[in-house]
């Protein structure tokens, strides 16, 4: 049987880590597949770097709609990114008929409604595999392999950037400015890490998977989203001695209410695996009624973990492609018509536990005040650190651990503390999980 055709749009770093592992496994892939899978045409707008990685046997073209218009291509791989070009390119290409592979969390998270539903009414497959947590196969996982199970919550480490800044902080003590200027100089951090830092690439990427966990429409404008932009040494010092870490975690739990996404800093007990996931490496926390707690971990991005995630894509539809279209794997994972309204949460509505750093005059009474409001906004404290004074130092640190509560209950319970002559600062609030 003749290879099945691939047209990539764009070859960056994904693009030739897909083009290289393809050609180096073709044997092995074709086993597995039934089928070669051939890139024959490659569009990106520089032509000559382009030529230079694909060599004289695959067209190179600097228009992506020449590919798009080619009958012969049966799988478009968008690799472009961002939600302007890339998302018209992906609804003509579905519209002509072809099947589309993305690693753009991005534009799933945001426009991935209409995409599926146009890719449903033509009969052709989307993947994104290489969307969420580069190499590491959590949407097959989520969508496959947990078939069976009633998915209760996921938790992850997924975006690679941020945990290695955060590493970096907690091993040397530097700042967030510093580790930043090295993780950007190490080429980890984009020149613009806007996303990274801020929490919306872990956001993109929790929309997807709780939309697949649930069976819910993406919907990042719901998902609540904090960077790590304000995280301070010393909180990751303070955690430390309490016995947990802090990791950008990006958050979905099914509750009675409905769904909660979210993406903040959160402390995370140091015994759980999740929390000794260190550097650029991404890990994905699943809590399900039948199989418990399912840990995946690996490489979250980079040409080739990234380009495994791609392949294993074209080899799904490679597979399925010729299969009555009522007959796959649905793109979310429930049948279209099966999806629930479950409402995403609004944050004031989440359940949590706290971490508070309270800078205070060092004097009689003050702890007493501020667990009286505690108290009384029913809040229950799970323990206290109390930092010495230094030398001739009037102020001090309160650091509070409380158990869970509803999160507009300490919204209030932290302006009123606030509000106290004896806190002399902004307080700090850090989120927790006990992922148990
Ligand atoms: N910028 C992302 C990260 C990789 O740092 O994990 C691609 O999603």
């Amino acid at each position: 049987m003749k290879p099945i055709q691939v047209g990539l749009l764009g070859i960056g770093t994904v693009g030739s880590g897909t083009f290289q592992v393809l050609k180096r496994n073709q044997e092995e892939i074709q086993r597995r597949a039934g089928r070669g899978i051939e890139v024959t045409m490659v569009a990106d707008l520089d032509v000559a770097r382009a030529k230079s990685i694909v060599g004289a046997n695959v067209q190179v073209v600097d228009d992506a709609r020449k590919i798009i218009a080619n009958p012969d291509i049966d799988i478009v791989v968008e690799l472009i990114g961002g939600y302007g070009i890339a998302k018209q390119l992906v609804l003509e290409a579905i519209e002509a008929g072809k099947h589309v592979v993305t690693a753009n969390k991005a534009l799933l998270a945001v426009h991935g409604t209409e995409i599926f539903a146009a890719a449903h009414k033509k009969g052709v497959m989307v993947a994104f595999e290489a969307a969420v947590a580069g190499g590491i196969p959590i949407i097959k996982a989520l969508r496959e392999g947990l078939t069976a199970n009633r998915i209760e919550w996921l938790a992850g480490i997924i975006n690679g950037t941020t945990n290695f800044i955060l590493s970096e902080m907690r091993e040397k003590g530097l700042t967030f400015d510093d580790v930043l200027k090295q993780a950007q100089a190490l080429g980890y951090a984009e020149a613009d890490p806007t996303f990274d830092i801020e929490g919306v690439d872990a956001a993109h990427k929790a929309t997807l998977m709780s939309a697949i966990a649930f069976g819910v429409p993406v919907q990042f404008d719901k998902a609540y989203v904090e960077g790590i932009t304000k995280l301070e040494s010393q909180d990751i010092k303070y955690a430390e001695q309490l016995g947990y870490r802090i990791k950008l975690l990006g958050i979905s739990k099914r509750t009675a209410a409905g769904i909660e996404l979210r993406v903040h800093p959160c402390l995370v007990p140091i015994k759980r695996l999740i929390a000794n996931v260190e550097g650029a490496m991404n890990a994905v926390m699943v809590h399900a009624d039948a199989v418990g707690t399912t840990l995946y971990y690996g490489k979250g991005a980079g040409s080739e973990p990234t380009a495994s995630a791609v392949i294993a894509d074209l080899v799904d539809i490679t597979r399925l492609h010729t299969a009555d279209p009522l007959n796959r794997v649905p793109h979310l994972a429930f049948q279209p018509d099966a999806m629930s309204n479950l409402p995403i949460l609004p944050m004031a509505q989440v359940v949590t536990s706290y971490y508070l750093r309270l800078r205070v005059a060092d004097q009689a009474g003050v702890l007493a005040k501020v667990t009286g409001i505690l108290a009384n906004a029913d809040i229950s404290i799970d323990a206290v650190l109390q930092r010495e004074a230094g030398e001739g130092e009037s102020h001090t640190d309160l650091i509070i651990l409380t158990h869970d509560c509803l999160e507009a209950k300490m919204n209030q319970a932290i302006a009123e503390m606030q509000q106290l002559s004896t806190v002399l600062a902004p307080i700090t609030r850090i989120r927790k999980e006990e992922l148990n």
